[in-house]
């Protein structure tokens, strides 16, 4: 096996000159956001929190925000056809544009992340309103994905200036979802070092794991892995590419689906996953399954732990362990009908991994999935 644990001393970049302080928000850019509000409402547990639009001052595009404790989405639809956002549903379907990022002073983010080669996306902008200010800048990342910097420190207001509060009578309660715990970029052929580059050179990550085509293929495709990290370790973003198999990798797939690079999966956090899933299921989320056999072994890969396995199994939770830990995790179908983001939520007690050691059996089931798309 060619994973492989970065060590400290390898890197350079010994200080932080990007602080961030966590994820701020994730804005997905959709052809229906009234319905796409609804549906992470019902399924997931989203509360209604902000609305911009027409009504707001915002001519182009109508934005909800949702929120679920520390978990922030902005859905945001165009209202023309001859503008960006149309552009970017137009090429790849609904899907991540902003992953937003918070910190204490977004106008040192833009100039610290464009010396250092970083593309602007947005120069520093200050919005005001009766609430305070709002700062933002932002740069490109990989396809069409950019990140923003968001300072609010100056801000009492609900959302930003530009929206309003957003009263809903429907207000479905939590199911537990807490924060996102890491995103993940798919990139093309012979682009993930540059994209780890990117992060470590313009960002200061580090890059904390490396798994390549060995630690995750199967019988038939394959891809490889390098988890970059921020210097606290509160924002993760792992970067996938394809790798050469017998059959078309789930990279690819998604690479031919999302027409280009871009967010595959929104890892989001909870403290009992057991509760969260089986309210998910409920709920009409769907997740993958990998097969009964699984849980035949798995305690013997991974040890003692706390929770019975009668309903890990039940529900197609998986476990990895690694020095510091185990997990709990599970992935969601794609959330629309492009194969392209899926949601997974994960319950970390003391791992800090990403469940290498379920690889095989969930690329097996994303497989079963695919080729019954017949992508394979
Ligand atoms: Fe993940």
């Amino acid at each position: 096996m060619q994973t492989t644990t970065v060590p400290e001393v390898s890197k350079t970049n010994a200080a932080d000159f990007l602080p961030l302080n966590g994820t701020d928000y994730v804005e997905f850019y959709v052809g229906n956001a009234k319905q796409a509000a609804h549906f992470y409402k019902t399924a997931f547990g989203f509360q209604s929190l902000a609305y911009a639009g027409p009504e707001t001052g915002m001519m182009d595009r109508v934005s909800y925000v949702i929120r679920q404790n520390k978990l922030t989405f902005v859905l945001t639809t165009p209202l023309k056809t001859n503008n960006a956002i149309a552009d970017h549903i137009y090429k790849h379907g609904d899907g991540v544009k902003v992953l937003a990022l918070m910190v204490d002073d977004a106008t040192d983010a833009w100039h610290q992340t464009t010396s250092r080669g970083g593309k602007s996306y947005l120069e520093p902008n200050t919005l005001s309103d009766e609430n305070g200010q709002v700062i933002l800048s932002g740069i490109h990342t990989y396809g069409d994905t950019v990140h923003l910097f968001v300072e609010r420190k100056n801000y009492s207001g609900i959302f930003m200036p530009g929206f309003r509060a957003w009263k809903s009578a429907y207000n479905p309660v939590s199911t537990g979802l807490l924060y996102v715990d890491h995103c993940v970029g798919n990139v093309g052929w012979n682009q993930m070092n540059p994209w780890v580059k990117f992060y470590e050179e313009v960002m200061g990550f580090k890059n904390i794991l490396s798994f390549d085509d060995k630690d995750i293929s199967t019988e038939y495709s394959a891809l490889m892995s390098k988890v970059m990290s921020n210097g606290n370790g509160y924002v993760k973003f792992p970067i996938n590419e394809p790798a050469e198999g017998k059959k078309k990798s789930q990279v690819e797939e998604f690479l031919d689906f999302y027409n280009g690079e871009g967010v595959q999966h929104v890892a989001i956090a909870t403290l009992d996953i057991v509760a969260s899933v089986i309210d998910l299921q409920n709920r009409g989320v769907e997740f993958l399954k990998v097969p009964d056999s699984y849980y035949d072994t798995v305690l013997e890969r991974v040890g003692k732990i706390e929770e019975d396995l009668a309903p890990l199994r039940d529900l197609g939770i998986l476990i990895d362990r690694d020095e510091e830990g185990y997990l709990l995790q599970i992935f969601s179908k794609p959330l629309e009908d492009r194969p392209t983001l899926f949601f997974e939520v994960i319950q970390r007690k003391g791992a800090k991994s990403f469940g290498k050691g379920n690889f095989k059996a969930l690329f097996e089931a994303l497989e079963r999935e695919q080729d019954s798309r017949g992508n394979l």
